[in-house]
């Protein structure tokens, strides 16, 4: 519990930045630094000087290496060259915990449906621009969260957001251009969910001054409840960073992970295990899971989850959640188009190959891998075709069906290439299994061919269809 009591000594909701002065040689700045640092962030109280004149420097050595822990330095327990870089950065104010983490206590809205207001206005933009963005920054959680969001244009809003400059009103003035941008107070009532941005900040639309929509997305995750986390790729990673591509800006899992420790994932647009009438007629774009004529797009495993990709949804079963769960795909990779055409996982390098006409797109977890989308020629295909219909990966050979119309192709993973002798017959092949093909899944050393609402569990050694099931059997129907 001694974890908890630090992250309440020092649970300012302020998000201060370290101008970066360049190396810092002094012994004694370095040590100030580091006091500073240790003080703010990791509860150390102690004078970090004193401690390095006595013999014994275990105290701050063992505050130090915490710290690079967190980070994921080489954890050394000295102030090295790496350990001071960081110090340096510019960072949010409250101190370093775990992985995603929420504030003490765990404090979350017990309703889903929140308010928010914004009361003033900067003007360094727009006020059109500053709507837009606060918009867009709360979908970033809406997306992955059953919550939902509606402006008030007066009175008192769950959310109150405002500008700001030096004191305001409440514990915590703002400092002038630099440093503290911005702070907000966890769910509650009151001042509690409120944002203040410091408005002696430069408040840019682009990465020019301080991007207004990644600090606000980042204090809205405190307005509902997150804390800080460890994990660099996280939007609650402390040390604020703008983004150079904002236009595919997206959460990290550990966010989603987050956020949906306190608040569940989105509700599936069609919630049917509460209506037993299976042939309820979905309603425009949301496919009901147990609709006997479901057909997929594509199918793919993703780090042992089975992935269902339909229109601009895909349903994600995991062994974790008793139900499949039901996501915008733009959800978990903002910049993959809908209708996809194909996915397959190569899990020796742990990556998931997505395709869409003649692109084709890498992603780990949710992230998509520099370098793409790339065009399918790339993998050796001929300029003739234009889009595949599915593709599988056999594990235990490292080979890579690719289906196209009546035809498959096959891809050697070892020497990353399209072999010879193809394209070649499914019917041929794949006895019993109707081209063409919408999509297939590799599990349980089993290929399974979707064709429209059937699905065939073909049997790769034995050459032949082992059984005949509905395509959406794995949905729990
Ligand atoms: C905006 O509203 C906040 C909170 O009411 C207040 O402290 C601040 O002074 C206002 N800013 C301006 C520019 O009026
Ligand atoms: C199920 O829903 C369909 C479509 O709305 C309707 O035609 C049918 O009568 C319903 N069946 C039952 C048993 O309620
Ligand atoms: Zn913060
Ligand atoms: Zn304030």
């Amino acid at each position: 519990m001694k974890h908890l009591a630090i992250v309440l000594l020092l649970c300012l909701p302020l998000c201060s930045a370290y101008p970066v002065h360049g190396a810092v040689k002094e012994e004694d700045q370095t040590m100030d630094l580091a006091q500073q640092y240790l003080q703010n962030y990791y509860n150390f109280i102690e004078d970090v000087k004193q401690v390095f004149r006595r013999k014994d420097s275990s105290p701050v050595a063992k505050k130090i290496q915490e710290m690079q822990k967190f980070f994921g330095l080489e954890v050394t327990g000295k102030l090295d060259s790496n350990t001071l870089e960081v110090m340096q950065k510019p960072r949010c104010g409250v101190p370093d915990v775990g992985h995603f983490s929420t504030f003490p206590g765990t404090p979350k809205w017990t309703k889903t449906h929140l308010t928010y207001r914004i009361v003033n206005y900067t003007l360094d933009l727009p006020r059109d621009v500053v709507d837009s963005v606060m918009e867009k920054a709360l979908r970033v959680w809406a997306e992955v969260t059953p919550l939902t969001f509606s402006r008030l244009h007066e009175g008192e809003a769950d959310i109150m957001i405002s500008f700001a400059v030096r004191a305001h009103g409440d514990f915590y003035p703002f400092d002038g251009p630099g440093n503290s941008l911005a702070h907000a107070y966890p769910p509650g009532p009151g001042f509690y969910g409120d944002v203040h941005f410091d408005d002696d900040e430069k408040w840019t639309e682009d990465a020019s001054g301080t991007n207004l929509f990644l600090v606000a997305a980042h204090e809205l995750g405190h307005s509902l409840g997150l804390f800080h986390s460890a994990n660099t790729e996280a939007l609650m990673y402390p040390v604020y960073k703008s983004f150079r591509d904002l236009a595919r800006f997206r959460l990290s899992q550990d966010d989603v992970d987050g956020i949906q420790s306190l608040y569940g994932p989105p509700p599936s647009s069609v919630d049917d295990s509460m209506v037993p009438n299976t042939s309820l007629s979905p309603g425009p774009g949301t496919p009901a899971k147990c609709d006997p004529a479901l057909s997929f797009d594509a199918v793919s495993t993703l780090r042992g989850e089975l992935l269902f990709f339909k229109g601009r949804h895909f349903w994600r079963r995991s062994q974790w959640t008793p139900q499949p769960e039901y996501n915008l795909i733009s959800a978990f990779w903002p910049s993959l188009p809908p209708d996809l055409d194909a996915a397959y996982e190569d899990s020796s390098k742990d990556t998931v190959f997505i395709f869409k006409g003649n692109k084709f797109w890498a992603v780990r977890g949710n992230e998509i891998q520099a370098g793409y989308p790339k065009d399918i020629r790339t993998l050796g295909f001929p300029p003739t075709i234009k889009k595949i219909d599915a593709a599988a990966s056999d594990k235990e050979k490292k080979k890579t069906y690719f289906f196209v119309n009546s035809k498959y192709w096959r891809f050697d993973e070892k020497s990353q290439s399209m072999e010879k002798g193809f394209p070649r017959l499914i019917a041929n092949d794949f006895p019993g299994v109707q081209p063409k093909v919408d999509a297939v899944l590799q599990a349980f050393g089993f290929f399974y061919f979707f064709c429209g609402s059937s699905q065939f569990e073909f049997d790769l050694n034995a050459r032949m269809v082992t059984n005949i099931l509905k395509s959406n059997s794995w949905l729990l129907c």
